[in-house]
């Protein structure tokens, strides 16, 4: 499928064409990277892309431990290809029994940098999460003081509320009040997609930020039944109306220092997705680089995307942005269709398309 409909060139942009640019290696502060077979399959694809990522931890157990979280990180750093040095930033899965303990230990022992916050419910493994926010409130009490970041996915749970209102409604009922109550916490809108959520990110200023997907800078919800079902593009948060995609690619061009990269790269086998109950999730974690950069260049923004790309996250999060730096290309380029696990395979986000940006040179 081409989603060339969806992108806006305008002949502004086609004026003032630069043919290659070079930034600081990028981060990728939202990835699922799983485990197992998957992991190695899907890992090469992230980590020739950002040089750090912080990796969610829906597994299966949740990661819930320091110990959990400790083993994992050996097991991705084991499936970097050879010379390789992608960086791993672990978290910590939230559950009502998360212990404000726990929390700080894996904190000051450097295994994780942040912790996840999954409605119960909400999404992809998020069965284990936190059924209502009072229950873990000595854990903000803590992440608070030890000023350890908050990521959140915004998704109000009840089955009855429309899906495409899941967020706004959830910034009303969840975030607005968690906000309130705990005025020092630093906290991540994960995969912001409604305007109503980039604008309570920017009301916040410095402690809170926003990441935003490549995917839902280029389809709306109309992308998910263009000619028929197209269960590979369906993730959570949903995309939205074309109004809010609109929102995202403004927000994510601004320059504004509080949205960053989080490609929210979520691989599921086909047989999972194309099923009568197929899962959430989209493997972007091949293309998300190539699509930001067609999005910047879109809206005149490439002076601006080693800010969003490179700077704003680790500025957030109090890292040291990366020394060395990534060349991005205007050539005409596809990323494969799909890739093998096992004996099924899991399809690229834009996999087969001819792409306008594709990535060159790196320098460590
Ligand atoms: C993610 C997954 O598959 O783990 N799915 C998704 O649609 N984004 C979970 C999540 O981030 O919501
Ligand atoms: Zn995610």
């Amino acid at each position: 499928m081409t989603l060339d409909s969806l992108f806006d060139a305008s002949a502004e942009s086609k004026k003032r064409k630069v043919d290659s640019i070079r930034i600081r290696r990028p981060d990728d502060w939202h990835v699922h990277l799983r485990d197992g077979a998957m992991l190695r399959a899907i890992l090469p694809f992230t980590a020739a892309q950002f040089a750090r990522g912080i990796i969610m931890p829906n597994l299966v157990p949740p990661v819930t431990t320091a110990a959990a979280a400790a083993a994992y990180r050996s097991r991705i750093l084991a499936a970097r290809p050879v010379g390789n040095d992608f960086e791993p930033l672990m978290t910590c899965y939230l559950t009502d029994t998360t212990s404000p303990d726990e929390i700080q230990k894996g904190h000051s022992e450097g295994v994780w940098v942040a912790a996840k916050y999954y409605p119960a419910g909400a999404t992809t493994n998020a069965h284990h999460g936190v059924t209502s926010i009072s229950r873990i409130r000595p854990v903000l009490e803590r992440m608070e003081r030890i000023g350890m970041p908050l990521l959140i996915h915004g998704e109000a749970t009840d089955p009855a509320v429309d899906i495409f209102d899941r967020e706004a409604l959830f910034l009303e009922q969840t975030l607005l009040p968690l906000l309130r109550d705990h005025q020092e916490l630093k906290a991540v809108v994960e995969h912001v997609t409604p305007q109503e959520a980039v604008d309570v990110v920017r009301a916040h200023g410095s402690r809170i930020a926003g990441t935003i997907t490549p995917h839902h800078l280029v389809i709306n919800r109309t992308s998910l039944f263009q000619g028929g079902l197209r269960p590979h593009l369906y993730c959570l948060p949903v995309a939205k109306r074309e109004h809010h995609r609109l929102a995202l690619r403004r927000a994510a061009t601004s320059g504004d220092p509080c949205f960053f990269i989080g490609t929210d790269t979520a691989p599921h086998l086909s047989k999972a997705k194309e099923a009568a109950c197929g899962c959430a999730g989209v493997f972007v974690g091949a293309t998300a680089l190539q699509t930001y950069a067609q999005v910047f260049d879109e809206e005149i923004a490439l002076d601006r995307l080693e800010a969003f790309a490179s700077l704003n996250g680790a500025r957030f999060y109090g890292l040291p942005a990366n020394t060395g730096t990534i060349e991005l290309k205007r050539r005409a380029a596809a990323a494969p269709l799909a890739v093998r696990v096992d004996s099924d395979e899991v399809m690229v986000f834009r996999g087969g398309e001819s792409m306008p940006w594709s990535l060159g040179e790196v320098r460590p």
